[in-house]
């Protein structure tokens, strides 16, 4: 099956992504102290455990967009890490730092706006976070904010037409049908084993993973997403156009937005599941319902 890319819009015009961040960048600036904190506590720099023979901090930044919030958060990791470093009286690595996106990813706009007095080796990593990106174990830190709601893809059963679970009349599982939400929670599921299974190849053992994303609190239902209210102008205006003739009824009811935004309750599953991470913080961002699970791979 394909996946559906959707990339962000590129360059640095007025409905550029690098002009219309804010709301991410809040998020980051939030995370910060939890991500500093994950570091002095829980990352292992122990040499003979992470890259032997290797004085190489490698970071990843996984679907980065085209910045500027990707420069802010590596800088504040690197600056977490060499205080950890600083603190155990051990010489400094040398960092490197891998920008991931899809391939349509406006990496050009990244690589020139890079900020020239970063403390790091950069370089682009195309691809899909669903699969391997990076050599067995070449990782010490790999760090995720606001793409990991993006699905591989819509599930194929709400965009079925002949199916119980098609998704009439919407564009996601907001206000929809419990088999419309549970469609949606089974392909996350999928996505983040698939997902989990990759970066578990590609930390070193004891190196970290801090991941961002839209969240919906516990004990609430997929139909109760907070995740894109923004969406729904849009799902109104395909709707007129349906009504007016415009566009097909058909056309409407099979297209779906690959997006999901779970609860902690779930990603705490999905992860015990998995096996080659322990969760080492799971925590709810109450300004905006974020969800950042830390985890750590194991030794
Ligand atoms: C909302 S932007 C977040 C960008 C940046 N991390 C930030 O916080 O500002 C989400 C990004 O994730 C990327 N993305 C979504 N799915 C992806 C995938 N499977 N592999 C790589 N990048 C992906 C998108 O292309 C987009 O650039």
């Amino acid at each position: 099956m394909q996946e559906e890319p959707y990339v962000m819009v590129g360059g640095d015009g007025q409905y550029s992504y690098a002009k219309n961040s804010n709301l991410q960048r809040v998020g980051a600036d939030h995370a910060k102290t939890l991500i500093i904190e994950a570091i002095t506590e829980n990352l292992d720099i122990d040499e003979n455990v992470s890259c032997p023979n290797s004085n190489i901090f490698g970071i990843a930044d996984l679907g980065c967009s085209v910045g500027p919030n990707t420069y802010v958060s590596m800088k504040n990791i690197i600056e977490a890490v060499v205080q950890k470093y600083k603190s155990k009286g051990r010489n400094l690595p040398e960092f490197q730092v891998f920008f991931n996106d899809h391939v349509s990813n406006d990496f050009n706009t990244l690589f020139a706006n890079l900020p020239a007095d970063r403390q790091y080796f950069g370089a682009g990593v195309p691809g899909s976070f669903y699969h391997r990106l990076f050599p067995k174990a070449s990782l010490k830190f790999v760090y995720s904010a606001y793409a990991l709601h993006w699905l591989f893809r819509a599930p194929p059963e709400v965009g079925d037409l002949d199916s119980a679970s098609c998704n009439r009349g919407r564009l996601y599982y907001r206000n929809a049908t419990k088999e419309v939400g549970q469609a949606y929670s089974a392909q996350f599921e999928k996505d983040m084993e698939s997902f989990l299974s990759a970066r578990a190849e590609e930390l070193a053992p004891g190196g970290l993973m801090a991941i961002l994303m839209s969240g919906r609190k516990d004990g609430t239902l997929p139909r109760q997403s907070s995740i894109g209210p923004q969406d729904l102008p849009l799902e109104s205006s395909l709707l007129d156009l349906v009504n007016e003739g415009i566009i097909s009824k058909d056309k409407m009811d099979s297209f779906n937005l690959p997006i999901y935004g779970p609860s902690a309750e779930e990603i705490k599953a999905i992860v015990v599941k998995n096996e080659h991470f322990d969760i080492v913080r799971l925590i709810t961002l109450t300004s905006n319902s974020s969800l950042m699970p830390t985890v750590r791979r194991g030794v």
